[in-house]
């Protein structure tokens, strides 16, 4: 867990040795202690190396650990005990050091970092602060702003940031080991007590309260309803105005409130429910770590669209060569316009120049003879992307993989039509899929393993979240929206009003609530896809009982919202009005206001009063009994996969940690009593008839939410 050696006669070089980023697990703590307890008392040791193996110094606490009691020795008695001894120690930061291992670094007298080293206090993002007195000596050494921005952000920082923020000595291009143990030896002799960051006085700024207030104001603006940034900028304001032990006691206040909060537990689900995302399994027993992917050094995109750009950009800006297709000269052109003002902007943004080289345009598919991989995303069509498939068919060679961005066809239906089933997939990305992390990689029923593998491996590559599903109408993201859309609309004819429903969800933790989001991704959209799905126009409008629609209750309130071209932000009028087309900032609209009483009163619906626990209820928990539902068709291997669905695609609030999470948080019994009760209430709308699977984990006891893959596994799972 640490290894001790003697090098250059007199340094104690201590090895923090626990794969994979050497973590702060209990005998990791406990064998730093004996090891600094050795140096310390060896007459021979002049002074101490801590460096972690792998070239990775430090990921910080053993976060598995967090769900536990504590065992070992805490953290904090062992790092005082390194900042206090009269040895000086240095810090070797290679690869990371990040929220605990920061912690450590900061208790030494020095820091060397690798200059490829990222450093950063990441807690806020786990739900909790750096408790081991990070919020204490941060400030003390670098000064309340730039503390405060990196311990409420989490950001990881690189060497370079932290050599001039003054958290490192020296960066260096060697081995940070070797140059730390040199500086060891020169720092012998000389005096420790300003090295102590615990000793030193905080910077503090005159106009405290007012900056403390500004950075209060932002991360409630930014993280609506979490109380973690908030309770790291008290545990700052502690370091700015408190003796060190003092504000170490308030630190350990706050620590307190958050590390048994849901909120913590939530965060904490999502760092491993992501990480757990990317281990798909197929029922043929291939899975990632058993299933080789293929290289991708050339890909075409189809169609450059909306989609399609952010695609092009996704792929080059990796430095995977791209053939962009469209279907007419002047789309093509201003296609190709767009999709290089994008890829200079990314690039700028990132200081790096912009892999324009990469990019070829053409508007025949011949030319992607040669091309590793194709993503299909033209209209969303099926008859015309059954044509673009056969064609590929023909002209790429037959090893290329097909793979289509559609938002919810039948991917097998695609497959079929080509000469090569087994290496057609979808790979649905979210819209602007340059900027959006979530990649649903759709797994056919004849997609092959080494397909599904390379789909994944190029998602990773892109910097995407990649999740594998199965092949039904939505996949797993768009099919649950549809019933929690469904339920907002409902909720509108039953008496409530946009503004409301969304404060409600916004007040949850969304960032916009459903109708803002709707006027933001544009009406039309879904307009269109009712009406290629026979759910309105006018003949079917005329050949339905009001209300209703193959079989179900339905709501017009959308088409008629969309049939006086009210598109959403794009038109300046939506579920809101805007100041000019294009404007972002939603005011309430009469109109909308009128258009609800005047449906209401011709279908003689008496509006009631809606509290905001019922808009909650049942838009989320029809959401998440959908989710339930897609558990048992085995179209999503888990639950944790939906959660980092909602997560990355649907900005579900991540303190909420996913929906399934959530009511797993809520408790499935009373989920189960809500369902049911509302659907006593509305037996016309099957989305809100409890699932069996939720029926099943209650009577099973409701388990946590980690343990359902075990009631699920006797479904059948297409993945
Ligand atoms: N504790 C436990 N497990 C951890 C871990 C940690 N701190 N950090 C990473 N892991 C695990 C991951 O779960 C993953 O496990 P599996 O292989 O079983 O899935 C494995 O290590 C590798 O992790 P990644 O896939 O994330 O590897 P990466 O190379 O892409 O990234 C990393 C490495 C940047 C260190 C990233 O893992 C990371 O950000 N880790 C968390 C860092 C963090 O938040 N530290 C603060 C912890 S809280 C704290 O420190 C407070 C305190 O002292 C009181
Ligand atoms: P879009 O309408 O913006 O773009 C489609 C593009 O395809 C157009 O530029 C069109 O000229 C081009 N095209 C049509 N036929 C072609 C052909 N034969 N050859 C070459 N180009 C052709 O559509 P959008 O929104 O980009 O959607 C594309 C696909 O992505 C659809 O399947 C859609 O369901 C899916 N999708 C859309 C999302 C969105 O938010 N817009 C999100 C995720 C998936």
């Amino acid at each position: 867990m640490a290894r001790y050696e003697l090098v250059k006669r007199s340094v104690a070089l201590i090895t923090l040795t626990n794969p994979p980023v050497n973590a702060l697990s209990s005998p990791v703590r406990h064998a730093i202690a004996k090891s600094m307890e050795r140096a310390l008392s060896d007459p021979k040791v002049t002074a101490v190396v801590i460096c972690g193996e792998n070239g990775r110094f430090c990921g910080g606490a053993d976060i598995r650990e967090f769900a536990g009691p504590l065992r070992g020795p805490p953290l904090i008695p062992v790092l005082d005990a390194i900042e206090a001894g009269r040895k000086p120690v240095v810090a070797a930061i290679e690869g990371v050091a990040l929220g605990g291992g920061f912690e450590l670094a900061l208790v030494c007298h020095y820091r060397i970092a690798h200059s490829k080293a990222r450093l950063g206090l990441p807690e806020v993002t786990l739900g909790i602060l750096p408790a081991a007195g990070g919020s204490q000596r941060l400030p003390r050494l670098i000064g309340i702003p730039a503390a405060l921005e990196l311990i409420t952000t989490g950001r990881h920082i690189s060497a370079q940031e932290a050599l001039k923020l003054g958290i490192v000595d020296q960066v260096t291009d060697q081995n940070a080991c070797e140059m730390a143990v040199e500086f060891a030896l020169k720092s012998v002799g000389k005096p420790l007590s300003s090295r102590r960051v615990s000793m030193l006085t905080t910077p503090c700024p005159p106009d405290l309260d007012a900056l403390l207030e500004a950075a209060t104001m932002q991360v409630k603006k930014k993280a609506r309803g979490v109380m973690a940034p908030l309770a790291c900028i008290q545990a700052v304001r502690a370091a700015a105005t408190m003796p060190f032990s003092k504000g170490m006691k308030r630190e350990s206040e706050l620590m307190t409130t958050l590390f048994n909060s849901g909120q913590a537990q939530a965060f904490q689900y999502c760092f491993f429910a992501q990480r757990t995302a990317g281990k798909w399994t197929l029922p043929s027993g291939a899975q990632w770590n058993n299933s080789k992917p293929r290289e991708i050094r050339s890909a075409a995109v189809i169609g450059l669209g909306t989609m399609g750009r952010g695609i092009v950009v996704s792929l080059a800006r990796v430095g995977i060569s791209v053939i962009a297709v469209e279907s007419e000269k002047k789309l093509l052109e201003n296609g190709r316009q767009m999709v290089i003002g994008m890829l200079e902007r990314d690039a700028k943004r990132r200081g790096v120049s912009a892999s324009l080289n990469l990019l070829n345009f053409t508007l025949s598919l011949q030319d992607l003879k040669d091309v590793d991989l194709v993503i299909e995303a033209v209209f969303e069509d099926m008859a015309l992307k059954k044509r673009v498939f056969q064609e590929l068919s023909k002209v790429c060679r037959p090893t290329t993989l097909l793979c289509t961005n559609t938002s919810g066809l039948d991917v097998d239906a695609l497959a079929g039509v080509t000469n090569r089933p087994h290496l057609v997939a979808g790979m649905h990305f979210f819209s602007p899929a340059h900027v959006m992390k979530l990649l649903e990689v759709v797994c056919g029923p004849r997609s092959s393993s080494e397909t599904i593998a390379t789909a994944m491996s190029l998602g990773k590559k892109m910097g995407k979240v990649s999740v594998a599903v199965g092949n039904c109408p939505g996949f797993v993201g768009n099919r649950m929206l549809k019933p929690y859309l469904d339920q907002a609309t409902f909720l509108l004819e039953e008496g409530a009003t946009p503004e409301q429903i969304d404060k409600a969800l916004e007040d949850f933790g969304f960032a916009m609530g459903v109708f803002r989001m709707s006027d933001l991704a544009g009406l039309d959209v879904g307009w269109r896809v009712r009406k290629e799905s026979g759910l309105t126009g006018p003949d079917v409008d005329s050949k339905n009982p009001p209300r209703r629609r193959q079989g179900h209750r339905y709501c017009p309130i959308p088409d008629m919202v969309c049939e006086q071209g009210r598109f959403g932000q794009k038109t300046g009028r939506g579920w809101y009005m805007y100041d000019k087309p294009g404007d972002t900032n939603a005011k309430p609209d009469p109109l909308i206001q009128n258009l609800l009483e005047t449906y209401r009163s011709r279908y003689g619906i008496q509006p009631r009063n809606i509290s905001d626990q019922e808009i909650i209820e049942r838009c989320l928990f029809v959401l998440a009994n959908e989710g339930f539902r897609i558990l048992e068709d085995g179209m999503a291997a888990r639950p944790e996969d939906i959660d980092v669905i909602y997560l990355f695609g649907y900005a579900f609030p991540r303190h909420r940690g996913g929906p399934m999470f959530y009511v797993s948080m809520v408790g499935l019994e009373r989920v189960l009593e809500r369902l049911e009760y509302y659907h006593q209430a509305h037996p016309d709308v099957p989305h809100l008839e409890p699932s069996a699977l939720l029926k099943k984990l209650v009577a099973c006891g409701s388990p946590p939410v980690q343990k359902w893959r075990e009631y699920i596994k006797t479904m059948h799972s297409h993945l």
